[in-house]
């Protein structure tokens, strides 16, 4: 079943990376759920994917300056609308806690480095372990996590790839390969699954983007519309 993994949430009908957003994906058709990991200054990986603050809350600075009880304090529902007005930042615990047991596909993008040891310390106490996927456009985020375990689910998000790039993600185990949708072709997304890959596209901006990604055969596709993916995989 191709992956249908809604990005930041709905990150288009809710504000991103909340319980409102997450549970609003799913209602729309994803079966799967993307988030972005950052870590609190005493120690909690937090799902956010600005180094900042103030894009999608009502505090100011650097996630990583403030202590999960104050981050618990801010609002990040009201910046999208009044109707999420007091949606709140969700820790990673509480992110697993809520959807570790559902039959979807979870993919956890590290978005700064450190916080491999607690990740991996997290999701062995929801024995999490073989479900989740970790992804990270830093090869060496990656490399981390695959040292401190040796056989989690790894994914790269790329820009770009060539077939150079290939010979590393297999000597670290790297399993998913995740191109941006408008660099996806049928020749490379071939060659990808014959070399063993799994390859889910990024950044899939309209349907006609979504389409092209589908028609070349890739695995699954972060998206904002889980919805109009659906519908497209249940007319095909
Ligand atoms: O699924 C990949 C995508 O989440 C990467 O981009 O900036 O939304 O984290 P970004
Ligand atoms: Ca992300």
């Amino acid at each position: 079943m191709i992956m249908n993994i809604a990005h930041r949430g709905a990150s288009h009908n809710a504000p991103e990376n909340t319980l409102a957003a997450f549970y609003k994906g799913l209602e729309m058709g994803a079966n799967g759920l993307e988030t972005d990991l950052r870590m609190s200054k005493d120690g909690v990986i937090v799902l956010h994917h600005d180094e900042l603050l103030n894009r999608t809350t009502n505090g100011t600075g650097r996630l990583s300056d403030y202590t999960w009880t104050e981050l618990q304090q801010l609002d990040a529902g009201s910046w999208f609308s009044d109707q999420y007005v007091g949606e709140r930042l969700v820790s990673m615990d509480a992110f697993l806690y809520a959807f570790g047991n559902k039959p979807i596909h979870l993919a956890l993008e590290l978005k700064e480095s450190g916080l491999e040891e607690e990740l991996i310390y997290g999701l062995k106490r929801h024995d999490l372990i073989e479900k989740v996927t970790i992804t990270s456009f830093d090869f060496e985020n990656l490399q981390a996590v695959r040292q401190a375990h040796g056989s989690i689910r790894l994914g790269h998000l790329v820009r770009h790839w060539d077939e150079n790039h290939l010979a590393l993600l297999k000597e670290y185990g790297v399993i998913q390969l995740c191109p941006q949708a408008d660099t996806v072709t049928l020749e490379g997304v071939h060659l990808l699954k014959q070399q063993g890959f799994e390859v889910r596209a990024w950044k899939v901006a309209d349907d006609a983007l979504m389409k092209h990604c589908l028609e070349c055969g890739v695995d699954g596709m972060t998206v904002n519309f889980p919805n109009q993916l659906n519908e497209a995989l249940q007319s095909n």
